[in-house]
């Protein structure tokens, strides 16, 4: 991969993805029901005939459709490239497909190639266009993929085993050859440069096929980027999951997809719309930890976007006008923890600055530990002449906030320094204003003698690798997974500048798509002489298919300044059939 593709993805911060196909007419309403998961899976929701559910096709007739349109809302909104569905699981093409009729200009009124028209958009308006095709699934097709009864998305089979339920029948590579490598070949060849090729779900796709997949895109686009949800660990950068923060920052090119409702697919009732100083907050969340953002637009079927959606995005597009300086061509908080006052970004070009952005709980002065690199000046990101008084002592730098502008989405202020290079931060364990995150990348593993069962459990829907191992290990978002042998432990060394009361909490996660966070598991904390056991619990947030859990453990005290190191082992596994619990961060929040 070149190191120009590298830099505009990396560059780019924020992308558009765009879920649009037959499911946008039903919109989540079918026969009189409502369904309560995403939009694009209503066809295995309801477990629709394929002859039936392509007769949406005929009623679909979106003429509202205005390519430029899309193209300028995204470019406005501060969006630098696009992925568009050319396909989804439904198996109906987006564009003039010749290897199968199932597509949008033989099969509706409607008869345009919008892929064709958004392609000319994106050129003229210089926006990156990148495309998604499911490989694997394609309920439309008999041997589309299908890993049968013993996986399972939430309620529903990954395959259409309501039309074909005989799976000896069916012949993957038949599927396979006959219309994948042909529809992307066309897809490859007939569209210009593509910016990147985002696949999903590889559920029953070999090894083989993936890397057929891959060298297929760079044969004939070298240029083009692959995502990891091609599957078996092949692809250029990582697909975190759905509306996922990493849980720590990683070497390599990263994207977390995320909606701006609760599906991907058009919704007629969905309406849970995230407001836009919440994408703002998710946007530098992820900037902070060099990963970009593809959030979702699902148009409906007339072809516009949703109206709020259109208005949430020109909000954040006013902001990014502002303050985009801090987002766009950044690189990640160099700082390694996260800080509970909000989030941080650099910003290099013959210069070096800081840009930190702040959450709501910051007062009249922000204090910062560690950075060693004599700082120039403090002004507002968001209104440059605007200085900001600052002191700096030792490696302690304490900023006054009275003259930041804070009616904006999200504050935030720019912190030259006086070099031109990277910063220089002290990486020790420092709590700072608020308290300190102890992340599992930042802890020492040991792994212990004893070993536990180990087991082969292949990739999970969004590309993650569900390995098995005997010994704990970091996965691709920087989270402690495989963590079922007690003999292991993660350990952090802390140094305390001064005295203070913090809260200790555990911060977990479901480690797979749309797979359980088993309750049951305990671990035990410790630090010198102070022990907590702690039993992990779990809820489902957001978008639904990664379960998260804060578990608190209790308080600590910190009498005097010095180090120490906390411990944490696992004392009960739960159930080892589950294993997915993954550790995120130990926090200690500072409440006196
Ligand atoms: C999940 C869903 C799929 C959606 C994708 C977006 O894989 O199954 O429908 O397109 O997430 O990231």
């Amino acid at each position: 991969m070149s190191s120009d593709a590298m830099k505009w993805f990396k560059d780019a911060k924020f992308g558009m993805f765009i879920h649009w196909g037959l499911y946008a007419v039903p919109g989540g309403l079918w026969k009189g029901q409502e369904m309560d998961y995403i939009g694009e899976w209503l066809q295995a929701k309801y477990r629709i005939p394929a002859a039936e559910y392509a007769e949406l096709a005929e009623q679909f007739n979106p003429v509202c459709f205005d390519a430029e349109e899309w193209i300028l809302i995204a470019k406005a909104a501060g969006m630098r490239y696009i992925v568009f569905t050319t396909k989804h699981h439904e198996g109906f093409a987006m564009y003039h497909s010749k290897v199968s009729p199932f597509n949008i200009v033989d099969a509706t009124p409607f008869k345009r190639d919008v892929l064709a028209e958004l392609a000319a958009a994106c050129e003229k308006h210089g926006v990156k266009l990148g495309i998604y095709y499911s490989q694997d699934l394609d309920w439309h097709e008999p041997d589309g993929g299908d890993p049968g009864p013993t996986m399972r998305n939430f309620d529903m089979s990954w395959g259409n085993d309501w039309d074909f339920p005989d799976r000896s029948a069916k012949k993957f590579s038949r599927y396979f050859e006959g219309k994948v490598i042909p529809q992307l070949t066309e897809l490859l060849t007939n569209y210009g440069p593509l910016g990147v090729l985002w696949f999903d779900c590889p559920v029953s796709i070999s090894k083989e096929e993936c890397a057929r997949l891959a060298a297929l895109v760079k044969t004939l686009q070298p240029e083009c980027l692959v995502n990891t949800r091609i599957g078996h660990g092949f692809g250029d950068y990582g697909s975190l999951g759905d509306n996922q923060l990493p849980a720590a920052r990683r070497e390599g090119a990263w994207e977390s997809p995320g909606t701006m409702n609760d599906t991907w697919g058009f919704k007629v009732n969905d309406h849970n719309w995230k407001p836009a100083c919440e994408l703002v907050g998710q946007l530098v969340g992820l900037a902070d930890k060099d990963t970009n953002y593809l959030l979702n637009v699902g148009p409906g079927p007339d072809g516009r976007f949703p109206a709020k959606a259109t208005e949430i995005l020109q909000d954040v597009g006013r902001w990014l006008d502002q303050y985009g300086a801090g987002v766009h061509g950044s690189s990640g908080n160099p700082f390694p923890y996260d800080f509970a006052w909000g989030r941080m970004t650099v910003s290099q070009g013959g210069f070096t600055r800081l840009n930190l952005f702040l959450n709501d709980s910051v007062g009249d002065s922000l204090t910062l530990c560690g950075l060693k690199d004599r700082v120039r000046r403090c002004y507002d990101l968001g209104h440059t002449e605007r200085d900001l008084p600052f002191s700096s002592v030792g490696q302690v730098l304490r900023i006054e906030l009275g003259a930041l502008s804070r009616d904006g989405l999200l504050p935030a202020l720019a912190v030259e320094l006086d070099t031109c290079g990277l910063p220089t931060v002290d990486q020790r364990l420092i709590p700072q204003n608020g308290g300190v995150r102890l992340m599992a990348s930042l802890g020492k593993l040991q792994h212990g003698e004893l070993a536990a069962a180990t087991g082969e459990q292949g990739v999970g829907a969004a590309g993650e690798s569900l390995r098995t191992g005997t010994h704990s290990r970091l996965d691709d978002a920087g989270a402690l997974v495989d963590w079922h042998n007690p003999s292991d432990s993660v350990a952090w060394d802390v140094v305390f500048l001064e005295a203070g009361h913090y809260q200790v909490e555990f911060v977990t996660h479901s480690r797979g798509h749309s797979r359980p966070w088993s309750d049951g598991q305990s671990v035990r904390l410790s630090f010198g002489d102070v022990q907590w056991d702690v039993a992990l619990r779990g809820h489902v947030t957001g978008g639904g298919c990664y379960a998260q859990g804060v578990s608190g453990a209790g308080e600590l005290v910190i009498k005097d300044a010095g180090e120490g190191t906390f411990r944490v082992r696992m004392t009960d596994l739960g159930d080892p059939q589950n294993g997915n619990m993954a550790l995120e961060e130990v926090r200690l929040t500072k409440i006196k």
